[in-house]
Protein backbone atom coordinates (compact mmCIF):
# COMPACT_ATOMS: atom_id res chain seq x y z
CA UNK A 1 0.00 0.00 0.00
CA UNK A 2 1.12 3.46 -0.62
CA UNK A 3 2.17 5.60 1.78
CA UNK A 4 -0.66 7.92 2.70
CA UNK A 5 0.20 11.75 1.74
CA UNK A 6 -2.17 14.60 2.30
CA UNK A 7 -1.26 18.20 0.57
CA UNK A 8 -2.62 21.72 1.53
CA UNK A 9 -1.63 23.90 -0.53
CA UNK A 10 -3.20 27.85 -1.00
CA UNK A 11 -3.07 31.40 -0.34
CA UNK A 12 -1.48 32.89 2.95
CA UNK A 13 -4.42 33.05 5.88
CA UNK A 14 -6.74 30.27 4.37
CA UNK A 15 -5.54 28.24 7.53
CA UNK A 16 -3.73 25.42 5.82
CA UNK A 17 -1.40 25.15 9.19
CA UNK A 18 -4.34 24.69 11.56
CA UNK A 19 -5.97 22.26 9.36
CA UNK A 20 -2.64 20.42 8.43
CA UNK A 21 -2.06 20.15 12.29
CA UNK A 22 -5.85 18.72 12.84
CA UNK A 23 -5.62 16.29 10.18
CA UNK A 24 -2.15 14.80 11.64
CA UNK A 25 -4.04 14.81 14.95
CA UNK A 26 -6.58 12.99 14.01
CA UNK A 27 -5.00 10.61 11.78
CA UNK A 28 -1.38 10.18 13.89
CA UNK A 29 0.70 10.57 11.24
CA UNK A 30 3.47 13.78 10.50
CA UNK A 31 3.01 17.36 9.70
CA UNK A 32 4.88 19.15 8.02
CA UNK A 33 5.15 23.16 6.96
CA UNK A 34 7.10 23.68 3.39
CA UNK A 35 6.97 27.39 4.09
CA UNK A 36 9.37 27.08 7.38
CA UNK A 37 12.10 25.53 5.43
CA UNK A 38 11.86 28.45 3.10
CA UNK A 39 11.77 30.45 6.23
CA UNK A 40 15.04 28.78 7.71
CA UNK A 41 17.13 29.29 4.90
CA UNK A 42 16.47 32.64 4.60
CA UNK A 43 17.55 33.56 7.61
CA UNK A 44 20.17 31.43 7.30
CA UNK A 45 20.68 33.76 4.24
CA UNK A 46 20.57 36.95 6.08
CA UNK A 47 22.86 35.51 9.09
CA UNK A 48 25.74 34.65 6.87
CA UNK A 49 25.25 36.42 3.43
CA UNK A 50 25.49 33.30 1.63
CA UNK A 51 22.99 31.02 -0.30
CA UNK A 52 25.14 27.67 0.14
CA UNK A 53 25.48 25.40 3.01
CA UNK A 54 27.03 21.90 3.43
CA UNK A 55 24.59 20.51 5.96
CA UNK A 56 21.32 20.57 6.66
CA UNK A 57 19.80 18.79 9.82
CA UNK A 58 16.22 18.60 10.97
CA UNK A 59 16.60 18.21 15.07
CA UNK A 60 13.45 18.25 16.31
CA UNK A 61 10.03 18.49 14.43
CA UNK A 62 8.05 19.94 16.46
CA UNK A 63 9.13 22.71 17.98
CA UNK A 64 10.80 22.66 14.40
CA UNK A 65 14.61 22.99 15.17
CA UNK A 66 17.03 23.03 12.43
CA UNK A 67 20.76 23.47 11.97
CA UNK A 68 22.29 24.63 9.18
CA UNK A 69 26.08 24.27 9.03
CA UNK A 70 27.04 25.65 12.62
CA UNK A 71 24.22 27.82 13.19
CA UNK A 72 20.52 26.42 14.94
CA UNK A 73 16.84 27.89 13.88
CA UNK A 74 14.34 27.54 16.06
CA UNK A 75 10.75 27.91 15.38
CA UNK A 76 9.49 30.61 17.05
CA UNK A 77 11.88 32.63 15.23
CA UNK A 78 11.21 31.77 11.71
CA UNK A 79 7.80 33.90 11.77
CA UNK A 80 9.02 37.42 11.53
CA UNK A 81 7.53 40.31 9.09
CA UNK A 82 11.08 40.63 7.45
CA UNK A 83 10.97 36.39 7.43
CA UNK A 84 7.28 36.55 5.52
CA UNK A 85 8.51 39.01 2.71
CA UNK A 86 11.86 37.74 2.23
CA UNK A 87 11.40 34.05 2.05
CA UNK A 88 8.52 34.64 -0.20
CA UNK A 89 11.18 36.80 -2.45
CA UNK A 90 13.62 34.42 -2.09
CA UNK A 91 11.05 31.65 -3.12
CA UNK A 92 11.16 32.74 -6.74
CA UNK A 93 14.87 31.39 -7.45
CA UNK A 94 14.20 27.75 -8.90
CA UNK A 95 17.72 26.61 -7.38
CA UNK A 96 16.44 27.31 -3.84
CA UNK A 97 12.92 25.85 -4.82
CA UNK A 98 15.10 22.91 -5.97
CA UNK A 99 17.00 22.42 -2.36
CA UNK A 100 13.90 22.70 -0.50
CA UNK A 101 12.20 19.93 -2.64
CA UNK A 102 14.80 17.46 -1.87
CA UNK A 103 14.81 18.42 1.90
CA UNK A 104 11.03 17.52 1.72
CA UNK A 105 11.36 14.11 -0.28
CA UNK A 106 13.58 13.45 3.31
CA UNK A 107 10.71 14.23 5.65
CA UNK A 108 8.33 12.11 3.41
CA UNK A 109 10.95 9.20 3.16
CA UNK A 110 11.33 10.16 7.23
CA UNK A 111 7.15 10.28 8.12
CA UNK A 112 6.78 6.52 8.40
CA UNK A 113 3.20 6.51 9.41
CA UNK A 114 1.89 8.71 6.60
CA UNK A 115 2.34 13.11 5.85
CA UNK A 116 0.13 16.19 5.91
CA UNK A 117 2.32 18.47 4.39
CA UNK A 118 0.97 22.15 3.32
CA UNK A 119 2.27 24.85 1.00
CA UNK A 120 1.89 26.50 -2.40
CA UNK A 121 3.05 23.74 -4.61
CA UNK A 122 2.89 20.20 -2.62
CA UNK A 123 0.04 19.11 -4.59
CA UNK A 124 0.97 20.64 -8.07
CA UNK A 125 4.88 19.91 -7.62
CA UNK A 126 6.54 17.82 -4.87
CA UNK A 127 3.71 15.51 -4.59
CA UNK A 128 2.00 14.67 -7.85
CA UNK A 129 0.87 11.25 -6.57
CA UNK A 130 -0.49 12.28 -3.07
CA UNK A 131 -3.23 10.33 -1.85
CA UNK A 132 -5.30 13.45 -1.66
CA UNK A 133 -4.52 17.20 -2.73
CA UNK A 134 -6.11 19.89 -0.64
CA UNK A 135 -6.51 23.40 -2.73
CA UNK A 136 -7.43 25.71 1.16
CA UNK A 137 -9.03 29.22 0.39
CA UNK A 138 -10.86 31.79 1.87
CA UNK A 139 -12.12 35.24 1.16
CA UNK A 140 -9.88 38.05 1.41
CA UNK A 141 -11.17 39.74 4.19
CA UNK A 142 -10.68 37.12 6.05
CA UNK A 143 -7.48 35.76 5.31
CA UNK A 144 -6.00 39.44 5.86
CA UNK A 145 -7.53 39.59 9.29
CA UNK A 146 -6.35 36.43 10.23
CA UNK A 147 -2.95 37.10 9.05
CA UNK A 148 -3.04 40.86 10.59
CA UNK A 149 -3.60 39.08 13.97
CA UNK A 150 -1.27 36.04 13.88
CA UNK A 151 1.66 38.68 13.30
CA UNK A 152 0.22 41.05 16.13
CA UNK A 153 -1.02 43.78 13.93
CA UNK A 154 2.71 44.30 12.64
CA UNK A 155 1.64 43.28 8.87
CA UNK A 156 -0.68 45.30 6.92
CA UNK A 157 -3.44 44.00 3.98
CA UNK A 158 -1.17 45.11 1.64
CA UNK A 159 1.81 43.37 3.02
CA UNK A 160 -0.44 40.25 2.94
CA UNK A 161 -1.61 40.60 -0.85
CA UNK A 162 2.08 41.42 -1.89
CA UNK A 163 2.84 38.44 -0.67
CA UNK A 164 0.21 36.48 -2.23
CA UNK A 165 0.94 38.22 -5.57
CA UNK A 166 4.55 37.09 -5.71
CA UNK A 167 3.51 33.68 -4.63
CA UNK A 168 0.54 33.21 -7.19
CA UNK A 169 2.68 34.99 -10.54
CA UNK A 170 6.00 33.80 -10.17
CA UNK A 171 7.23 31.46 -12.57
CA UNK A 172 8.69 28.54 -10.67
CA UNK A 173 6.09 26.63 -9.28
CA UNK A 174 3.82 29.60 -8.76
CA UNK A 175 0.32 29.05 -5.96
CA UNK A 176 -2.53 27.10 -8.18
CA UNK A 177 -5.09 24.64 -7.64
CA UNK A 178 -3.45 21.02 -7.90
CA UNK A 179 -4.88 19.07 -10.95
CA UNK A 180 -7.21 16.10 -9.23
CA UNK A 181 -7.19 18.49 -5.55
CA UNK A 182 -10.69 18.69 -3.92
CA UNK A 183 -11.01 22.72 -3.00
CA UNK A 184 -12.80 23.85 0.48
CA UNK A 185 -13.72 26.87 1.95
CA UNK A 186 -12.00 27.90 5.28
CA UNK A 187 -14.55 31.19 6.02
CA UNK A 188 -16.97 30.20 8.46
CA UNK A 189 -16.32 26.23 8.64
CA UNK A 190 -14.81 25.16 12.15
CA UNK A 191 -11.54 23.21 11.72
CA UNK A 192 -13.70 19.83 13.23
CA UNK A 193 -15.96 20.42 10.12
CA UNK A 194 -13.31 20.53 8.02
CA UNK A 195 -11.56 17.96 8.88
CA UNK A 196 -14.45 15.88 8.80
CA UNK A 197 -14.99 16.50 5.18
CA UNK A 198 -11.34 16.04 4.41
CA UNK A 199 -12.11 12.82 6.50
CA UNK A 200 -14.79 11.75 3.84
CA UNK A 201 -13.04 12.63 0.85
CA UNK A 202 -9.94 10.56 1.69
CA UNK A 203 -12.39 7.64 2.34
CA UNK A 204 -13.68 8.11 -1.32
CA UNK A 205 -9.44 7.62 -2.77
O1 LIG B 1 3.62 29.25 4.21
P1 LIG B 1 4.55 30.32 4.68
O2 LIG B 1 3.86 31.64 4.89
O3 LIG B 1 5.32 29.92 5.90
O4 LIG B 1 5.61 30.48 3.49
C1 LIG B 1 6.54 31.53 3.45
C2 LIG B 1 6.88 31.81 1.99
O5 LIG B 1 7.57 30.69 1.44
C3 LIG B 1 5.69 32.03 1.08
O6 LIG B 1 5.28 33.38 1.01
C4 LIG B 1 6.17 31.55 -0.25
C5 LIG B 1 7.19 30.51 0.09
N1 LIG B 1 6.66 29.15 -0.11
C6 LIG B 1 6.69 28.66 -1.39
O7 LIG B 1 7.09 29.35 -2.31
N2 LIG B 1 6.30 27.38 -1.63
C7 LIG B 1 5.85 26.62 -0.63
N3 LIG B 1 5.49 25.37 -0.89
C8 LIG B 1 5.77 27.12 0.69
C9 LIG B 1 6.17 28.41 0.91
Amino acid sequence: MNKLIITIDGPSGSGKTTLGRAISKKLDITFFSSGSIYRVITKHFLNTNSLGFENFEIISLEPLEIQIDQHTYFEKDLYTKELNTKSSQLAQQIEIRETVNNILKFVESSAENGLVVEGRDMGSVVFPNATLKIYLDADENIRSTRRIEQSNNQETTEDIFERDRRDITRKNSPLVVPKGAITLKNNTSTVDELVDEVIKNLELQ
